[in-house]
C-alpha cells in the first residue's frame, strides 16, 4: 500500500502577478519501503515537493495522504506532530545548532515528543545509540564547527533518525560533502532503506540516482517521466560476498 499518495496537488507561491507555480498538478504515489530519487534542473520544484511531503509546508491546491491520513487540511501544530514522529529529514547544508554538541543535536527532537515519556536519561543513552550507529562514538562531545562536512551529514542522519522514523526525506544530503564523504552518506541511506525505511531523496547526481529504485524527473514544476532504477545496485559487502 502506498505511503505517500499525492492527488492533483499544486503549489503556488505569492500572489497576482508575482506569483510562481511550483508545483502544478502533481500525482505520485510511492510505496512503503520504496526508495525514490528526486532530479530535474535547479527550480523545477524538487524541494517545494519535499517541504510539502515532509509536512513542513502545505499544499496550495490537491491532496496529500500520508499514511492513510489526509494531511492537506491539518493544522500546523498536527503537522508538526505527524513530522516530528513519522519523518526524518535531512538537508544539504545540515542544519544543526552550532553552540550544541553532537549529542545535544541529537536530542533535540526527542524534547518535543510528549507521546513517547522518556526520561532524559534515557534520551541521551537513544542519541548516544543513534550517533554510534553512523560511526561517531568519537565525536559525540563536538560542536558542529570542530566537525568535518560528513560528520556534521552523520549527526544530521542521527538527529533525522533518533525518533525512528518510517519516512526519511533527504534534499540533497550529498550536495555539499566532497565525493568520499558522499559515498560513506549513500552507504549509510543504504543501510536505512535495507532496515526498512522508505527513502526520497532529491539529488543533482545520475550516478547516485541509479542506485534506487525509481528515478522521478520534475520540471516546471510537474513530473516529466519516472524510470525504474533498474534492479537495486548491491552494496559491496553483498556483492563480495555472492562470488
Ligand atoms: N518561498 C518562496 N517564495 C516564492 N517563490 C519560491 C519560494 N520557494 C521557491 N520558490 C520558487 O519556486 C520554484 C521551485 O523552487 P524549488 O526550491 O522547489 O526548486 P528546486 O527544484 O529545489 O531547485 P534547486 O535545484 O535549485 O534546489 C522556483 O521558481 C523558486 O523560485
Ligand atoms: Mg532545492
Amino acid at each position: 500500500m502506498a505511503v505517500i499518495e499525492i492527488i492533483d496537488l499544486s503549489r503556488i507561491y505569492g500572489k497576482g502577478e508575482i506569483s510562481v507555480r511550483a508545483l502544478d498538478g502533481v500525482n505520485l504515489s510511492i510505496e512503503r519501503g520504496e526508495f525514490v530519487a528526486v532530479m530535474g534542473p535547479s527550480g523545477s520544484g524538487k524541494s517545494t515537493l519535499m517541504n510539502i511531503v515532509g509536512c513542513l509546508d502545505r499544499p496550495t491546491e490537491g491532496r496529500y495522504i500520508l499514511d492513510s491520513v489526509e494531511v492537506s487540511e491539518m493544522s500546523r501544530a498536527q503537522l508538526a506532530t505527524i513530522r516530528n514522529e513519522q519523518i526524518g529529514f535531512i538537508f544539504q547544508s545540515y542544519n544543526l545548532f552550532n553552540k550544541a554538541t553532537a549529542l545535544k543535536n541529537v536530542m533535540a527532537p526527542m524534547l518535543y515528543d510528549r507521546s513517547r515519556k522518556r526520561s532524559n536519561e534515557e534520551k541521551e543513552a537513544r542519541a548516544r545509540e543513534v550517533l554510534i550507529s553512523v560511526g561517531l562514538e568519537d565525536r559525540m562531545e563536538h560542536e558542529p564547527t570542530e566537525l568535518s562536512g560528513g560528520q556534521q551529514q552523520r549527526v544530521a542522519i542521527a538527529r533525522a533518525l533518533v525518533n525512528d522514523p518510517a519516512i526519511i526525506l533527504a534534499d540533497e544530503p550529498t550536495g555539499n560533502l566532497d565525493s568520499r564523504s558522499g559515498e560513506e552518506i549513500m552507504e549509510l541511506m543504504h543501510e536505512l532503506h535495507q532496515g526498512g525505511r522508505t527513502i526520497v531523496m532529491v539529488t543533482h547526481d545520475a550516478s547516485i540516482a541509479e542506485h534506487t529504485e525509481r528515478t522521478i524527473f520534475l520540471r516546471d514544476g510537474r513530473i516529466e517521466r519516472i524510470t525504474k532504477g533498474g534492479t537495486v545496485q548491491e552494496t559491496k559487502e553483498v556483492a563480495s560476498e555472492s562470488v
